[in-house]
């Protein structure tokens, strides 16, 4: 069976880890952010249990291979800063979806360039992903510039797919397909699966 207990990415100034019930603070002070949640699948949250519920879920969805969930910690201060998720997978088809969140302060850097690149260079190299696929708010531009730098291209517009808090929002649908994907790499001259995956 598959599962993403005890798996660790490492990207150049973070590592991907699993989250544990010490990282609740950090969990709900991002999702508790109104401009961080601005797009988001929920309204802000207002309650602090619900980052200690995200993670006891989350230790038995990576048991049991269902979500793979990963906490960036960044290597110079070891501060939990965001997430990063691989959810909804359909393996005859080898797709899932991938959902993402940083802590706003800090945004632009290019930590979320760094771990969604080692994220989907195990999902692609060691899941044997065959497409990955993003929705996000058409209002979100940032989302459309991370997804942009890593190759997906926008493939739809699905009308009203969202109610959140009362307010309708549509979807623009992105994909990311592995031959893309092995394409950047060899652009890049890097081999896909660079990252070592840590796995016990
Ligand atoms: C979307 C989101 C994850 C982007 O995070 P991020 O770390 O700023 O994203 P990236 O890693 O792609 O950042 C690249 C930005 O950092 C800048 N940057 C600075 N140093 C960089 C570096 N070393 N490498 C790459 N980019 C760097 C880039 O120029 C770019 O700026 P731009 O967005 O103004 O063009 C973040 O804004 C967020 O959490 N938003 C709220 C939640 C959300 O909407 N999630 C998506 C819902 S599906």
């Amino acid at each position: 069976m598959l599962t993403f207990t005890h798996l660790t990415l490492p990207a150049p100034r973070l590592t991907l880890r699993p989250l544990h019930p010490d990282d609740a603070p950090a969990v709900y002070a991002m999702h508790a952010d109104p401009v961080t949640l601005r797009y988001w699948s929920t309204p802000p949250w207002a309650d602090p249990k619900l980052a200690d519920e995200l993670i006891s879920r989350d230790m038995q969805a990576m048991a049991e291979g269902d979500y793979l969930r990963l906490g960036l910690q960044r290597q110079s201060d070891g501060r939990l800063i965001g997430l990063c998720t691989l959810f909804a997978f359909y393996l005859p088809s080898r797709r899932c979806e991938i959902g993402y969140i940083l802590a706003r302060e800090h945004w632009g850097q290019g930590y979320m360039h760094e771990a969604l690149d080692a994220l989907l260079d195990y999902g692609f190299a060691v899941l044997n992903l065959n497409r990955v696929e993003a929705d996000i708010d058409p209002r979100n531009e940032g989302s459309q510039r991370t997804l942009a730098r890593l190759g997906f291209v926008q493939e739809g517009h699905l009308r009203e797919r969202w109610i959140v808090a009362g307010e309708v929002s549509d979807t623009h649908l992105y994909g990311l397909l592995r031959r893309d994907w092995l394409a950047r790499r060899a652009d890049a001259g890097a081999a896909p699966g660079g990252a070592a995956p840590q796995q016990g």
